[in-house]
C-alpha cells in the first residue's frame, strides 16, 4: 500500500524531476550537506559563497593539519566573537515585535552558531555553553540593527587581520570565507527594515 502510494507520488512528479538530477552538495567551510536539484548561491548553513560548495564525492574540508600559535589565538578570539554574536542575534529575534526582524536575526544567529561550531572543529574542542551577548539586545529594532552592523564590521576587520597573520593556507582561506560572509551581513544590516 505504502509502496503503491510512493510509486504514484513519484510518477506524478516525473515532470518535476525531468532533466534535473538530485545532487548532494557539501560545504568545504562547515562540512554541512545540501541536497537539491541546483547548487545554492551560498551555503544554507554557514553562508559560505558558492565556490566553497563541492559535489559530495569531490568534497574535502578546508582544515589545517596543525595550527600555529598565532592562528590558534585568532581562532579562539573568533570563537568568542561568534558566540557573542550568536547570542545577541538570538536575543534580538526573541525581543522584536517585527516578523521580518525576527526572521532576519533568527537566520543570522544560526549562521554565526555554525561559524562557532566550525571554529571548534579547527581548534579540536567541543563548543562551550555560553549566554554571553544575549542580554545586550535592547527594545529598539533600529538600535539592534545598528549594533549588528557594528558587530559585522568588527568581525570583517578582525578576520582580515587574522587572515593576514595566518601562516597556514587553509586558515587563510577559512578567514577569507568568513570575511565574505560577514560582508554579506553588513550589506543586510544596511538595507534597513
Ligand atoms: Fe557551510
Ligand atoms: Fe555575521
Amino acid at each position: 500500500m505504502i509502496e503503491n502510494l510512493a510509486k504514484e507520488e513519484f510518477e506524478a512528479r516525473k515532470d518535476y524531476y525531468r532533466g534535473c538530477d538530485m545532487e548532494v552538495y557539501r560545504c568545504r567551510i562547515c562540512g554541512e550537506v545540501y541536497i537539491g536539484t541546483e547548487k545554492p548561491g551560498s551555503c544554507p548553513f554557514c553562508g559560505a559563497h558558492e565556490n566553497y560548495l563541492a559535489i559530495a564525492n569531490e568534497w574535502n574540508m578546508i582544515k589545517a593539519t596543525s595550527l600555529s600559535d598565532v592562528s590558534r589565538k585568532n581562532l579562539q578570539k573568533a570563537l568568542e566573537l561568534e558566540i557573542d554574536n550568536t547570542n545577541f542575534y538570538r536575543g534580538v529575534s526573541q525581543k522584536t515585535e517585527s516578523i521580518y526582524v525576527e526572521g532576519m536575526f533568527k537566520g543570522l544567529s544560526k549562521v554565526e552558531r555554525e561559524h562557532a561550531s566550525t571554529i571548534c572543529k579547527h581548534l579540536g574542542i567541543t563548543k562551550p555553553e555560553s549566554d554571553v551577548g544575549f542580554d545586550k539586545a535592547v527594545e529598539s529594532d533600529e538600535e539592534n540593527i545598528s549594533e549588528s552592523n557594528r558587530r559585522e564590521k568588527r568581525a570583517v576587520r578582525f578576520y582580515l587581520e587574522a587572515r593576514n597573520e595566518a601562516p597556514e593556507s587553509e586558515i587563510k582561506e577559512f578567514f577569507k570565507a568568513l570575511m565574505e560572509i560577514e560582508s554579506d551581513h553588513i550589506r543586510l544590516t544596511e538595507q534597513g527594515i
